[in-house]
């Protein structure tokens, strides 16, 4: 939801990912092909107008958590440097807050109004914007503090951490700080009959005009989406689970693309209608911003990865299998999602499901 779909990947749709997910599957030991149609142009320029920069500043959450963090961490005189500025809100809170100098890096369009605006705020001579990739251009000196908004949906979409990692590895000096410092990734059980009819499978097994559509369930499954939800109606059918942690620090960008196996205890009977995901990203030391359905709405919302409807009982394990990869076809800043699980009610295996989803930027 974040941002305007960049027009390209999205023309080609279900016959390239379905090419995508059998090179996923089936053919992992072989070279993937290699990223067709993916053009930062297209991904950069999502970024120059006007809509999504009222969309993020328009969260406040979002927005006043930075705020909070960056004020605790950067102290008068300090060097920061803002990888993705945008319309420049993390420079304005760092240059506020006291520091001698931020390099506001940006390589969309959106920075000529940006030095408009640090210009109009009267952070002309502190803030220098600079137009390019934080992790391509050249600093005259290390930066004691990076901050970023890199996170797309459920964190991972627009891969934005791996020039995060890159630029931190370039221009922070050895004892600096990150902001954000650590990012967790969860997946939590849910039941939303709402949801799952309205949005999910179960939209074709509702009367469809008096036309029974259920058919449409399998052909759908072929081609799932992580739809982007506001969960906070979901009712949690278990305490969820960390499924990635990732540290500015000593993470390699690589290991963002991961795959896990952990296990997943029901405390109540009901139907399962899929996983919510969120992310918790650690901006300082006391600041935490959650995107949790259990907490204010963000503008990621939660990730939705829907299943079909199957009935769960308090005490149930679900023994589940993840994993995210990068779209090797369609848009390489986009992941892929693999989900495996079998339910357990006393040691005997009573389901079984695989699902693979595509994300979106919507
Ligand atoms: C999520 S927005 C955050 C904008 C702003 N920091 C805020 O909090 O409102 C991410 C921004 O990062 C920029 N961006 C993405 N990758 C970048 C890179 N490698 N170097 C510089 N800018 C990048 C995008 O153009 C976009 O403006």
């Amino acid at each position: 939801m974040k941002k305007a779909r960049p027009p390209g990947p999205r023309l080609l749709n279900a016959r390239a990912r379905g090419i995508a997910t059998l090179y996923s599957l089936f053919l992992s030991p072989y070279p993937a092909p290699a990223v067709m149609f993916s053009d930062d142009t297209d991904y950069f320029d999502s970024y120059s107008g006007a809509e999504v920069h009222r969309m993020m500043l328009g969260d406040r959450v979002r927005t006043e958590a930075y705020r909070d963090a960056i004020e605790a961490v950067v102290k008068p005189g300090m060097v920061v440097l803002d990888v993705g500025a945008g319309t420049g809100i993390l420079s304005f809170f760092a240059a506020r807050a006291g520091a001698a100098k931020v390099y506001a890096v940006d390589n969309s369009d959106i920075l000529d109004t940006t030095r408009e605006l640090a210009q109009a705020n009267g952070f002309g001579d502190i803030i220098e914007c600079i137009d390019g990739c934080a992790e391509d251009i050249q600093l005259p000196q290390k930066v004691d503090i990076i901050v970023s908004e890199w996170m797309g949906l459920y964190a991972l979409t627009e891969a934005m951490f791996e020039s995060v990692v890159a630029a931190t590895h370039k221009h922070l000096r050895l004892d600096g700080q990150v902001i954000p410092a650590a990012l967790s990734l969860h997946l939590v059980p849910i039941r939303d009959d709402k949801l799952y009819h309205e949005h999910g499978l179960g939209f074709w097994q509702n009367d469809m005009y008096g036309f029974d559509y259920s058919a449409m369930v399998g052909h759908e499954i072929c081609d799932l989406e992580t739809n982007t939800v506001d969960g906070s109606h979901a009712k949690a059918l278990g305490r969820g689970a960390v499924v990635a942690l990732f540290d500015a620090y000593t993470t390699p960008a690589e290991s963002y693309w991961f795959k896990t196996e952990f296990t997943l205890e029901v405390d109540c009977d009901g139907p399962c209608h899929g996983f919510l995901g969120h992310f918790d990203a650690r901006l300082s030391e006391e600041v935490m911003l959650s995107t949790s359905h259990e907490l204010p709405l963000t503008h990621w919302r939660q990730s939705w990865f829907p299943l079909q409807e199957r009935e769960l009982r308090c005490g149930d394990r679900l023994e589940i299998k993840f994993r995210a990869q990068r779209d090797q076809v369609v848009d390489s800043r986009k992941p892929v999602y693999f989900l495996e699980g079998q339910v357990l009610r006393a040691e005997e295996v009573v389901d079984e499901f695989h699902y693979c989803y595509h994300s979106s930027y919507a």
